[in-house]
């Protein structure tokens, strides 16, 4: 399976800087390192990027959308205007949106389907935090995750799952090669017990991925690619992480 490198800006960068980024990322990578790359861009630069990015390979998207396309939901993202401008591509369930925003399961649940039903890839992330780990409830947790996240899909549709274990993001503390390839088989196992085709559906690792450690993490079985936070923020390292492969 071919590897996906998935960049998580956040909320960073405005559309200034998303034009100067992908002009420089276009004259750097090859066509074959852009068709393995999915940004998610603060939807306020979704349209600068699309427009720096136009007839190339690269799949955009946002990081959060809501339940519902328009309405009356003040200061929400609708996930049909994104694909008007060209996205592909719609991030759901990160844990800072669990954490911070108190998105649920079942949000996930809907936000999942409903970027399918308009034709978008979901990318659904799941991930225990420092003491559900400690009290030994991964498996459960990221299992749960996983049901509610694909609860409502068409599992032959495309669709990626991203594992982020809460206490790697952003800390520098990367999971051992143990921890990832644990949880990464177990996904995998669970995702082949509803159908055998999601055999090759993207399982990514997030958390602290860096141009040193990609290579060691990439060669973890069922590692297929990396949902990168603050590396993907220069050009150069993301580059660097996605040629470790
Ligand atoms: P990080 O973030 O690479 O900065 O740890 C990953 C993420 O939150 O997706």
């Amino acid at each position: 399976m071919k590897n996906i490198f998935a960049a998580n800006w956040k909320l960073n960068k405005g559309p200034k800087e998303t034009r100067e980024y992908f002009t420089k990322l276009l004259a750097q990578a090859s066509i074959t390192e852009l068709e393995s790359m999915v940004f998610f861009v603060p939807a306020t630069n979704l349209e600068a990027a699309a427009e720096t990015l136009k007839g190339k390979p690269v799949k955009i998207g946002p990081q959060n959308c809501y339940l519902k396309t328009s309405g009356a939901f003040t200061g929400e993202v609708s996930a049909q205007v994104a694909k008007e401008i060209g996205a592909t591509v719609g991030l759901v369930g990160h844990s800072e949106r669990r954490q911070f925003f108190g998105e649920t399961d079942q949000w996930v649940t809907e936000k999942s389907y409903l970027l399918q039903s308009l034709g978008l890839a979901p990318m659904i992330c799941v991930g225990e935090s420092l003491s559900e780990r400690q009290s030994g409830m991964t498996n459960e947790v990221v299992k749960a995750q996983l049901s509610k996240g694909i609860e409502k899909l068409d599992l032959s549709k495309s669709f990626y799952i991203a594992y982020e274990p809460i206490w790697a993001i952003g800390t520098g503390q990367v999971a051992t090669h143990e921890q990832v390839s644990e949880v990464h088989a177990f996904l995998r196992s669970e995702l082949m017990k509803l159908k055998p085709e999601l055999e090759s559906t993207p399982i990514l690792y997030g958390g602290s991925v860096k141009p040193e450690n990609a290579k060691s993490l990439l060669s973890i079985k069922d590692v297929n690619g990396f949902l990168v936070g603050g590396a993907s923020l220069e050009v150069e390292s993301f580059l660097a992480i996605c040629r470790a492969g």
